[in-house]
């Protein structure tokens, strides 16, 4: 499918929401799914991190990511959940401009047609600044599953985001 933008104006954050992968007793393997994505879309990744699920350590990373524009993409996996510790589409919506919804809703209403726990995602996509962040699930099989849905929008996605005012394709 094509976009009208190939993906080599991508600078992505990737950031790993998980309390157990902070503190090394889990091997992150959804972040490498998420690096592995961009890369093969021509992006670029200038920053990996794994944080615990705390929403003021995540509310100073996306701040701090897309106020200094270090990033032009944030893409985060896990936290997205019911678990009381679930807490990054809250921090995502707190530190939102604007709210850019067509992100979740495809990643829920496609995933659902592979399984009924995709309602279980609270994922939200929003922009800060010039920065589009969305939230992923946690399970690497997840995380491929919505990449894959959302893969073929992301490149048209940072270009507008970042100001393009070419007119989309017809
Ligand atoms: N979406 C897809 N495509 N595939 C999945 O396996 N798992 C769901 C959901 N979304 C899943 C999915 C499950 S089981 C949960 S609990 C939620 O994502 C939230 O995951 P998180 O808390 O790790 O972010």
């Amino acid at each position: 499918m094509t976009t009208g933008h190939d993906g080599s104006m991508i600078r992505a954050a990737v950031i790993t929401l998980s309390d157990r992968g902070a503190r090394g007793e889990r091997t992150d393997e959804s972040g490498p799914i998420i690096v592995d994505c961009i890369t093969d879309l021509g992006g670029h990744v200038v920053s990996v991190e794994i944080i615990p699920d705390e929403a003021e350590v995540l509310k100073e990373r996306l701040t701090a990511i897309s106020d200094s524009g270090a990033a032009n993409l944030i893409l985060t996996t896990g936290g997205t959940g019911l678990s009381p510790r679930d807490i990054t589409p809250e921090v995502t919506l707190a530190v939102a401009d604007r709210i850019v919804p067509g992100f979740a809703e495809a990643m829920r209403s496609q995933s659902l047609t592979k399984t009924p726990h995709a309602m279980l995602s609270r994922a939200a996509s929003v922009m800060r600044k010039s920065t589009l962040i969305i939230n992923l699930p946690g399970s690497p099989r997840a995380v491929a599953e919505c990449l894959e849905i959302i893969r073929p929008a992301l490149a048209h996605a940072v270009a507008k985001a970042c100001g393009d005012p070419n007119d989309c394709a017809r």
